[in-house]
C-alpha cells in the first residue's frame, strides 16, 4: 500500500512547478472551481499509478495541477465513491497520495440531504463534524504509521480556523452560510423517511454519501480540513418528496456559484 502511495506521489512530483499547498476533492457543487484555477496541467487518473477510475455519471476522472489566486493546489476532478464497489482504501487513496505530495489542507465538498428543519434546499452547509455511518472505516487494517496514529483523536476534525474564515469571507459577499454535522452512509439508496428521522436523532443536520472516508484519512495524517455542503433535498418529516441524481445535480448546480466563491477565497488566503 505504502508504495503503491508513494509510486503515485513520485509521479505527480514529476509534474509539479511548484509545491502545491492546498488539496481540493471537487466534489458536487465545486465543479465549477475548475474555471477558478489557473490550469498548468491536467492528468487523467488512468496515467497515474495504482489511481482508480472514476465512474459515476456527472464526475470524470482527472487530476488538475495550477494555482488559485497564486495559491498552488491540486485538484481532483472526480471522486471516488464507496458506492461505486471501490473499498475504502480505494476511496481514500488519492488523499494519501496529496499527503504524500506534501499537502497539508483538504477542501471537501458534497451534496446532502437536509435534516435539520431550519435548512432549505439550495443552501449551503460548512461542515463542522461528521458521523460515520458507513459501518466501516478507511484506517481499519495495518496503521500506516507514516502518515498518523493507530488511534486518531477526532476531537476537531473540521478546522475551527477555516470554518471561521468561511464565515468572514462568506459576511463580506453577503452570502448566507449554515452550519453542521454530515452524517455519511453508503448510498447508493437515499434514505426511508424513517432514515432521515433517525439521522436526524442522531445527531446529523445533513446526509450524504461520501466526504467521511477521505476526511478521517486525510485528518489521520493530520490535514487541516474544510468540508462544504450543499442542501438539494429535504428529509425533513412532511417536506419529503421524491429525489433523483437529475434534482440533486440541478440543486447543486444552482448554489455552486457561491460555494466557489467561498472556496476560491478561503484558499487564496491560504
Ligand atoms: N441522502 C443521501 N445522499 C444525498 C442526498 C440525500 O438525501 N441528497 C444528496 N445526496
Amino acid at each position: 500500500m505504502l508504495q503503491k502511495i508513494n509510486e503515485a506521489a513520485d509521479y505527480l512530483k514529476r509534474q509539479f512547478a511548484a509545491q502545491p499547498k492546498a488539496g481540493i476533492i471537487l466534489g458536487t457543487g465545486l465543479g465549477g472551481l475548475v474555471d477558478e484555477i489557473d490550469i498548468r496541467k491536467s492528468i487523467d487518473y488512468k496515467d497515474i499509478p495504482h489511481f482508480p477510475l472514476s465512474t459515476v455519471e456527472g464526475h470524470s476522472g482527472r487530476m488538475i495541477l495550477g494555482t488559485i489566486g497564486g495559491v498552488e493546489i491540486m485538484a481532483m476532478q472526480g471522486r471516488f465513491h464507496y458506492y461505486e464497489g471501490y473499498t475504502m482504501q480505494q476511496v481514500t487513496f488519492p488523499v494519501r497520495v496529496m499527503k504524500r505530495c506534501g499537502i497539508d489542507t483538504l477542501f471537501v465538498s458534497n451534496a446532502s440531504g437536509g435534516l435539520n428543519p431550519d435548512f432549505r434546499v439550495g443552501d449551503i452547509m460548512v461542515i463542522t463534524d461528521h458521523i460515520n455511518m458507513f459501518g466501516t472505516n478507511p484506517l481499519i487494517g495495518p496503521n500506516l504509521k507514516e502518515f498518523g496514529p493507530r488511534f486518531p483523536d477526532m476531537s476537531e476534525v473540521y478546522s475551527k480556523r477555516l470554518i471561521g474564515r468561511a464565515f468572514e469571507i462568506a459576511a463580506s459577499e453577503g452570502i448566507s452560510l449554515k452550519s453542521g454535522c454530515y452524517v455519511g452512509t453508503t448510498g447508493p439508496t437515499f434514505e426511508t423517511p424513517s432514515e432521515y428521522k433517525m439521522f436526524r436523532v442522531l445527531g446529523g443536520d445533513a446526509v450524504g454519501m461520501s466526504t467521511v472516508p477521505e476526511v478521517i484519512v486525510a485528518h489521520h495524517s493530520g490535514m487541516e480540513v474544510f468540508g462544504i455542503s450543499i442542501i438539494t433535498d429535504s428529509g425533513v418529516p412532511g417536506e419529503i418528496v421524491e429525489v433523483s441524481h437529475e434534482e440533486v445535480q440541478k440543486v447543486a448546480a444552482a448554489a455552486e456559484p457561491l460555494m466557489t466563491r467561498v472556496i476560491k477565497e478561503l484558499v487564496a488566503g491560504l
